[in-house]
């Protein structure tokens, strides 16, 4: 970590800290072993800074972004605040932002933008901007130049810090910086609010060393690193006392699960120790086709609490563009390892994320992505136009495809993985699913909503003493995106897919 003084950025006061973010040094991969640090006190005067006192989280992106915003709720709370969702109230507000696309970006610069008139009215309130938007240099800049109502900047590396960077804010009124681009630690023992009390996100490792042309993760979230499994372990474990009926194992790239460890360890021995632990499901995500080995599908045919459902993003269908995208692996590989999959789990679910209007993708590369989708039959699918990211090789590639053209093919790939869901969903009709029951439904509080163990989001009539526990449910409505069904009173009797 270097430190620089910012005297040659005249709208940044004296920050205490600045660490300008460099996508050139993110890069960079250094070979130094990662370290396990735990969770610093708070410093001097901030044990109870908060008491009487709100803060608003604002998350956009990922799951990992959710998680993390759970570690800032956490640390937020050990100093006193109390959580709100009413700008007017709060004294803290803090953005947790994505960089994955543009759109993404947008939204928080709106978001930032109509919170000027708040800071003016209330100068005390600390505003923060947080998560991979900051890792980008560029935004710390436009930050900087149009938005100096911002308080604090940190980024995906320095959230253990944020009770010192919070200090700093509120005592020094100068705006903090503090983005560190590359590597980062492993930080045990941080504090966690979790916003769910059924289904827990557990970080199993940070970072991610894929570098596909396209995507500035790699810069934002810095090198691959595992958590120990005696941590991923004792987490679950924890998890499960607490009653906690799901966890979801989070990784940009699960399959590389203790690839840096010094032990040889991967993502199937971790699952292999999981399947004894207590909780009733565990889901991962999410899967880069590359590092999903044999063992891994070995120990996913075991089922018990590893569900059959898998997240498998392919991006493109066409072997050229997946070169370009520096994916790693050919069409016919991704059918291989997909038919491999099924052959073992034949009643696998599989999902995945498809980028149309890569630069230069032709009409014949676009019809390779839509034969693929139709051939595996993916229960769904996330689909996004392909937007280009300051700083990644595919920014500087030749795009001649207009943005019409992009739309269409991802109206015309929508339509395809629609009709599919539906004749999948329509295929579950008249069977026995066990449902997690998460709470009302959104629409409706007189019907319960829950997930199968394939993640389909299913919604049914039942007492609400139903929510928290598992039921099986008849699947009686199947829709595109959800399930209707109703719940079976003696599950016994009936010849239902049962846990365990
Ligand atoms: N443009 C469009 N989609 C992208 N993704 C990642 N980077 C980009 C980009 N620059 C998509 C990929 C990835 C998902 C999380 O976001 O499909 O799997
Ligand atoms: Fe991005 Fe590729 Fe890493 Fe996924 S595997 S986070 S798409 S670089």
């Amino acid at each position: 970590m270097t430190k620089e003084n910012p005297t040659d950025l005249k709208s940044v006061k004296e920050s205490t800290y600045f660490v300008k973010p460099d996508l050139s040094e993110a890069k960079k991969r250094g070979k130094s072993t990662v370290q396990v640090i735990p969770f610093e006190k708070l410093p001097e005067g901030m044990q109870q800074i908060g008491k009487g006192k709100y803060y608003l989280l604002k998350t956009y992106g990922c799951q990992m972004n959710s998680r993390d915003s759970e570690t800032m709720a956490g640390i937020l709370e050990t100093m006193g605040y109390q959580v709100t969702d009413e700008e007017k109230v709060a004294d803290i507000i803090l953005f947790n932002t994505c960089a994955i696309r543009e759109n993404a970006e947008d939204k928080v610069f709106g978001g930032l933008g109509r919170l000027k008139h708040l800071k003016l009215e209330k100068p005390e309130l600390i505003l923060g901007v947080a998560g991979c938007m900051p890792q980008e240099e560029k935004v710390v800049n436009k930050i900087l130049k149009s938005y100096q109502h911002v308080d604090m900047i940190f980024g995906t590396h320095n959230i253990h810090r944020l009770p010192h960077l919070l200090k700093d804010a509120m005592f020094n009124k100068e705006m903090v910086i503090e983005v560190w681009s590359k590597e980062g630690d492993v930080v045990e023992e941080m504090p966690v609010q979790r916003e769910n009390g059924l289904k827990a996100f557990v970080n199993i490792m940070y970072g991610c060393d894929k570098f596909c042309t396209y995507c500035i993760v790699p810069y934002t979230r810095g090198k691959e690193r595992s958590r120990r499994p005696e941590d991923v372990i004792a987490e679950v474990k924890e998890l499960a006392k607490l009653g906690y009926k799901e966890v979801t194992l989070l990784g940009q790239n699960v399959n590389a699960y203790g690839k840096d460890l010094e032990i040889d360890y991967g993502f199937g021995d971790l699952l292999e120790a999981l399947r004894n632990v207590a909780i009733p499901r565990i889901r991962f995500t999410t899967s880069h086709p590359k590092d999903f080995d044999d063992h891994l599908i070995e120990v996913l045919t075991k089922k018990g609490n590893l569900v059959e459902h898998i997240h498998l993003p392919f991006q493109s269908g066409n072997t050229v563009i997946l070169k370009k995208m520096a994916r790693k692996y050919t069409r016919e590989e991704y059918l291989q390892l997909v038919s491999r999959i099924k052959k073992a789990i034949p009643d696998v679910v599989l999902t995945t994320d498809i980028i149309v209007g890569f630069p230069g993708e032709t009409e014949e590369q676009f019809l390779d992505t839509l034969s693929l989708v139709a051939e595996v039959g993916f229960d769904s699918a996330y689909t996004f136009i392909y937007s280009p990211r300051e700083g990644t090789p595919a920014a500087k590639m030749e795009d001649s495809v207009p943005d019409e053209i992009k739309k269409d093919r991802l109206q015309r790939l929508h339509e395809l993985q629609n009709r599919i869901s539906r004749e999948k969903n329509e295929a579950l009709q008249g069977k026995v699913v066990e449902v997690l029951v998460e709470g009302e439904s959104k629409n409706n509080a007189e019907v319960l909503s829950g997930r199968t163990r394939t993640n389909k989001l299913i919604n049914f009539r039942g007492d609400k003493q139903l929510i928290g526990t598992f039921v099986y449910v008849r699947i009686t409505d199947p829709k595109t995106w959800t399930l209707r069904g109703e719940v079976m009173e003696n599950p016994e009797e009936d010849k239902v897919h049962a846990f365990n």
